[in-house]
């Protein structure tokens, strides 16, 4: 199994281009299934969840190939309705290729993709979404049984008790070739909805309101390939501003998606760093130590604080001047970076929801394992600020969603390598 070793301390410095934003990656990759014709996408991150997405699409009979960061599709072939188990457990987005299976084939057989590191996670607002659609759904022995009952789903108005982001991505695919209309309301408005909505419009399909609430699609017949480049990673950019941030180091960010940005870049404002934004840049200047941030931290849908930035904030946050307080109001289980970060020196205690982060003046390496995807960036941030060195194991969860991050830290001038 492979390992970070960072020794601390070092400051960062430089410029670097944010990768293509997995979200939106995973969902436009199961769209891609609705479409006749090839789909060629840009700026497709090389991450294990996207040629976990991949695995899924050949195992249905697409043909997938990557090239650098380009992607192409080609759902031409598709024969097959039925994700293996294997497969499906892989990712849990795996989920959403219900959606655009139930879209191509009007039926498919996927299966529950269980717990994760985050929690429960549960499917029930999916399955009763695509329910109302006219879809029957059985469950048996683990596997999720799906079937249009007229062989193509049909239009339906589906108000979410909460704006899911799979559960609003499983409706769209589903709906972009049902028949007749389908609206959503109190759908995400997250930015990678926006883009998987681009990419289907970019092949044809007729969709109105992303970005809001309300969702209105239009089913067609059937969707043509396209051309589409994926929009930047804004989470992959939170981290490394948190990180540039807490290093009290400079850093220029290009292919940054500003407007999208903005929720996680108030909050970063307040801890006292300078930062200044244009089209698509943002430049990050941090001489001293951070202040702590004086509002509560709550994580929300988006435009709300993203959760997703939680625990990389933390990290920087650790090391601030005063107490900050976060309050996760996404996920169940989203603090299990915190002991890792406590075993760095960190002072942090939580109280269910609600994290209480006393600035401390440093941090010392350590041992740690990397929990989940975004708790382990936020050791690696953590890491590079701390005295000594530091070892990080469980890297899996870190490849899931950033590209070669060992390889942008040293391009900042970072000491981090993987073993
Ligand atoms: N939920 C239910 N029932 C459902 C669906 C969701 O109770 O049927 C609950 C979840 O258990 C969770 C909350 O609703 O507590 C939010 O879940 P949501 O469906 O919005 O999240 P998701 O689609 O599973 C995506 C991202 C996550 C990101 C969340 C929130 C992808 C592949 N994943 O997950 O990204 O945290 O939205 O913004 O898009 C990550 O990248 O590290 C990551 C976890």
């Amino acid at each position: 199994m492979q390992k970070f070793i960072i020794n601390g301390g070092r400051r960062l410095r430089g410029e670097l281009a944010l990768q293509g934003s997995k979200n939106s990656s995973l969902p436009i990759m199961a769209a891609a299934l609705l479409c006749r014709g090839e789909c060629t996408l840009h700026s497709c991150p090389r991450l294990t969840d996207v040629y976990a997405a991949s695995r899924i699409l050949n195992c249905v009979g697409c043909r997938c190939s990557f090239s650098d960061n380009t992607a192409v599709i080609n759902a031409e072939t598709v024969d097959r309705t039925q994700v293996s188990e294997e497969l499906m457990r892989e990712m849990r987005s795996s989920i959403i290729f219900m959606g655009a299976m139930l879209g191509r084939a009007g039926e498919c057989v996927v299966s529950v993709p269980g717990g994760c590191e985050l929690g429960p996670r549960p499917i029930d607002m999916h399955l009763a979404a695509l329910r109302k659609m006219s879809v029957e759904i059985r469950e048996s022995g683990g596997s999720i049984i799906c079937r249009a009952v007229c062989g193509r789903a049909k239009g339906a108005k589906i108000s979410l008790a909460f704006p899911s982001v799979g559960a609003t991505e499983n409706i769209i695919l589903c709906a972009a070739t049902a028949e007749g209309e389908t609206v959503i309301n109190n759908a995400a408005r997250e930015p990678e909805i926006c883009d998987l909505c681009g990419f289907l419009r970019a092949c044809g399909a007729d969709i109105k309101g992303d970005g809001e609430s309300r969702i209105i699609i239009r089913g067609k017949q059937q969707l043509h390939g396209c051309e589409y480049t994926i929009m930047p990673d804004r989470i992959v950019g939170a981290t490394y501003l948190s990180m540039v941030a807490a290093a009290k180091g400079e850093l220029i960010l290009t292919n940054a998606c500003v407007q999208e940005m903005e929720p996680f870049l108030s909050v970063l404002e307040q801890t006292g760093c300078s930062v200044y934004t244009s089209e698509n840049r943002i430049y990050l200047r941090s001489g001293t130590r951070l202040r702590a941030v004086k509002e509560r931290i709550r994580t929300m849908p988006h435009p709300g604080f993203p959760t997703d930035a939680q625990a990389v904030l933390m990290a920087a946050l650790s090391l601030a001047d005063g107490t900050s307080i976060f309050e996760e109001n996404i996920f169940d289980c989203r603090y299990r970076h915190t002991d890792a970060l406590v075993k760095m020196g960190a002072d942090i205690e939580v109280l269910g929801k609600v994290a209480v982060v006393k600035g401390v003046s440093s941090l010392c390496g350590a041992n740690v394992a990397a929990t989940d995807l975004r708790g382990g960036a936020a050791m690696v941030i953590a890491g590079l600020c701390a005295e000594g060195t530091s070892v990080i194991t469980r890297i899996c969860h870190i490849d899931r969603g950033y590209e070669n991050m060992e390889e942008a830290v040293r391009l900042l001038g970072g000491d981090m390598r993987r073993v």
